[in-house]
């Protein structure tokens, strides 16, 4: 039995939910019911993040008080997080006060490693980041994310000298000590950090007032990604506590945009404070739609509560777990979504689980549910955390025993009178069904307990209504 620590990105409070937050929830999650399935112990941290100008300047849009807002904001979250059928251990809110006291605490253990200068440089609220002015140019003065200009900003700031630690990341990236999945974005961030200047971690508080205040400096605030990054640890109770049975996490989860922040600045961190590095770090990539990037100026933003609606938290996970890329971008369309759901969860899962359990049921055959296990090939994906490749292996057993069972054609066996091998083929599939769905558990942990209660029933029934209804 292992620990196993698994963490997702903390989303801004600055809107609710999009499809794209379900990423990092999803793959975390399958992370996690697969390990608590192998018997190892899990901790699954989610979160909120939110302090900095792009969540105040939303709340004072709103005419909401900042704290009612992040309050409604933060919990939205968490709604869509129990809707999606996540199972975090810990939710953390940067605003929590146990955050912040560990934060101030961090800050102070890294002061060998800050100082303070002023600074002029383009920065984008958006991304809450200063860009160089190679980016500034080759962006034509505005930001390619947030279709933003940058601001001119001029400041005194506290900077996390980044190269005390630039060698020892390097390293730790090229020996695999801290693995970034995919390999590709490993050769990336090697290139970033080779021109990574150090990073400024405060602000002024005239320019940002919502966000935990620098010790011993009050006319500084924190920068939001240094209080954000924290998170991680501040979770667990560092400072304060002994976090060495969790720590370092077994894995991050992240967007492809902001595997920089988790790959140059929290490295220098964590090495600032003595901790060891995140063993992996997994970046996914974003989902589109109809092939473009989602905003609310395009119109095109899907609702996740609208695809949860239309077929369940199962469809939904099923969707996003196979059909987008694990890696890459992916494209979500209604057409795409509804063809997957017609085509291989009502007819390739349900249809199959209706048919077997009618014949088992008519022919009344008494099935006992063996034990089960991963397949090697399984286990495989699932250590590379390539979850596309795992729920297709997963898939291609039933994918077989649709084929096998219209091959061996039951039911004329049944005619036929030839109990005994009637008797064996359904029982033979029943356990192929029940291998395959153990494998399709973390992704569809509804309908596999379902499925997984039909079988274990004394009598053997079908479903009384279809696993997956057409509409
Ligand atoms: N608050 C920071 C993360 C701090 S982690 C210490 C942030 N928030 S975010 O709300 O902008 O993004 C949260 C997560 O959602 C990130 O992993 C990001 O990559 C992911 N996604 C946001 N939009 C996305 C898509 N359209 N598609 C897939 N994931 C995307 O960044």
């Amino acid at each position: 039995m292992s620990k196993i620590y698994i963490t997702t990105a903390i989303p801004y409070v600055n809107g609710t939910p999009h499809i794209g937050h379900a990423m990092d929830y999803l793959l975390s999650d399958v992370y996690s019911r697969y390990h608590k399935m192998s018997g190892d112990e899990v901790r699954f941290q989610a979160g909120t993040d939110e302090h900095g100008n792009k969540v105040f300047a939303k709340a004072e849009a709103s005419g909401l008080d900042v704290n009612d807002y992040v309050n409604e904001n933060s919990q939205k979250f968490r709604d869509f997080i129990e809707r999606l059928g996540v199972e975090p251990t810990d939710f953390i809110r940067t605003t929590d006060k146990d955050h912040e006291r560990r934060c101030q605490m961090i800050w102070q253990k890294l002061s060998n490693h800050i100082y303070s200068d002023s600074y002029e440089g383009w920065y984008c609220e958006g991304c809450e980041n200063f860009v160089t002015e190679k980016e500034y140019s080759e962006n034509n003065g505005i930001c390619p994310d947030h279709q933003k200009p940058y601001q001119r900003l001029s400041e005194k700031n506290y900077y996390l000298r980044i190269s005390d630690f630039k060698e020892k990341i390097r390293s730790a990236i090229e020996s695999g000590e801290m693995k970034i999945l995919p390999e590709f974005r490993a050769k990336e961030i090697i290139n970033l950090l080779n021109d990574s200047p150090d990073v400024s971690i405060s602000r002024p508080r005239k320019n940002l007032s919502w966000g935990i205040p620098v010790p011993g400096d009050d006319s500084q605030v924190m920068y939001v990604w240094l209080d954000a990054l924290s998170n991680y640890i501040t979770v667990l109770g560092y400072p304060e506590q002994d976090i060495s049975e969790w720590w370092p996490a077994s894995v991050e989860f992240v967007g492809k945009d902001i595997l920089r922040f988790h790959a140059i600045i929290w490295p220098a961190m964590l090495l600032g404070l003595g901790l060891p590095l995140p063993k992996t770090l997994h970046s996914h990539g974003y989902i589109l739609a109809d092939g473009q990037k989602m905003s609310k100026s395009i119109g095109n933003v899907v609702d996740p509560i609208e695809v949860l609606d239309a077929h369940g938290r199962d469809a939904f996970r099923y969707y996003f777990l196979r059909h987008a890329d694990t890696f890459m971008d992916s494209d979500f369309t209604w057409e795409k979504f509804n063809n997957a759901y017609n085509n291989e969860l009502a007819n390739d899962l349900g249809n199959l689980v209706q048919r077997l359990t009618t014949l088992i049921s008519k022919n009344n055959i008494a099935y006992h549910k063996k034990d089960n296990n991963f397949s090697p090939a399984y286990v495989e994906a699932m250590n590379e955390m390539n979850f596309n490749h795992a729920i297709e292996h997963a898939w291609s057993h039933i994918q077989d025993l649709n084929k096998a069972i219209n091959e061996a054609k039951p039911w004329e066996l049944a005619k036929n009178g030839e109990t005994e091998k009637l008797t064996q083929a359904l029982t033979m599939f029943a356990d192929k069904l029940l291998h395959a769905n153990y494998e399709l558990n973390p992704f569809l942990p509804d309908v596999a307990a379902k499925i997984d209660d039909i079988f274990s029933s004394e009598k053997i029934t079908p479903p009384a209504t279809p696993l997956f209804p057409k509409n």
